[in-house]
């Protein structure tokens, strides 16, 4: 069985003062036989951290460097997200990928580093529209996934989250039929599958791209879909607890 974990990826958004506020207002209302988590801008995360302590809320990053340290100006080390008790990081969003040339290298670099320093990886995939409608879908998935989990241990599978998140349905309101989202979600598990075998069975698939509390419920429902990377719908408190009633 693998355990749901709805993620909220509050991407550049909020101050710490409305941070902290949200987590007064889903304090105490978010247990449950689900994974609960949300990945904010780093200058949040400690406060997150400290604010969340002692509930089931799950606090991580949206990014962070593939070496241990030295001169990269303006990045975030993984020890320093060590550091902070961070529990997941993002690697590979399509926003990343798009506007900060992300590459499947460098998320494959990232999520090795992020298993070694002991931080679970979520490594995110999707297509364009434009990929989609040429019947590519599977293809350019298949590549972000083969590449971004070469060289991962099988003992390390498991710690790994894989989101697939169809760029034409992210932040547009526009969803992947809970169909359309599974169909490719249970070709991802077999790519997984043809790399690692059974154990492919045990890794969590996120679906992500307008998520929201009146559609998680057929989303969730699906076969093969074990939880939901949210932007939009994360980022008001009544919102996100809307999510996690599937
Ligand atoms: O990481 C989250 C995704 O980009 C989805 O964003 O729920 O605003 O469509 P969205």
């Amino acid at each position: 069985m693998r355990k749901p974990i709805i993620a909220g990826n509050w991407k550049m958004n909020k101050t710490i003062k409305e941070g902290l506020e949200f987590i007064d207002g889903v304090k105490g209302k978010t247990e449950g036989d689900v994974e609960v988590l949300i990945c904010a801008p780093f200058t949040l995360l400690k406060d997150l951290k400290e604010a969340t302590k002692g509930t089931n809320i799950k606090i991580g990053a949206q990014n962070m460097h593939f070496e241990n340290s030295g001169a990269f100006t303006g990045e975030v080390a993984p020890g320093n997200l060590v550091e902070l008790g961070m529990d997941y990081v993002i690697i590979g969003h399509s926003e990343r990928r798009e506007y900060f040339n992300e590459t499947d290298e460098t998320c494959n670099k990232k999520v090795l580093k992020a298993i070694e320093v002991g931080i679970n990886p979520i490594l995110c995939c999707g297509e364009t529209l434009e990929e989609r409608e040429a019947g590519k879908t599977i293809e350019k998935v298949k590549g972000q996934i083969v590449n971004g989990l070469k060289d991962v241990k099988p003992k390390d599978l498991e710690k790994i989250v894989i989101a697939y998140e169809p760029i034409w349905a992210i932040g547009t309101g526009k969803t992947a039929t809970a169909e359309q989202a599974n169909e490719v979600i249970a070709e991802i598990r077999n790519v997984v599958r043809e790399m690692f075998g059974e154990l492919a069975d045990k890794v969590r698939i996120q679906y992500g791209g307008s998520v929201k509390p009146a559609n998680v419920a057929e989303i969730m429902g699906q076969s093969d879909i074990d939880g939901a990377l949210v932007g939009g719908a994360s980022l008001k408190p009544a919102d996100f607890l809307g999510l996690l009633k599937f």
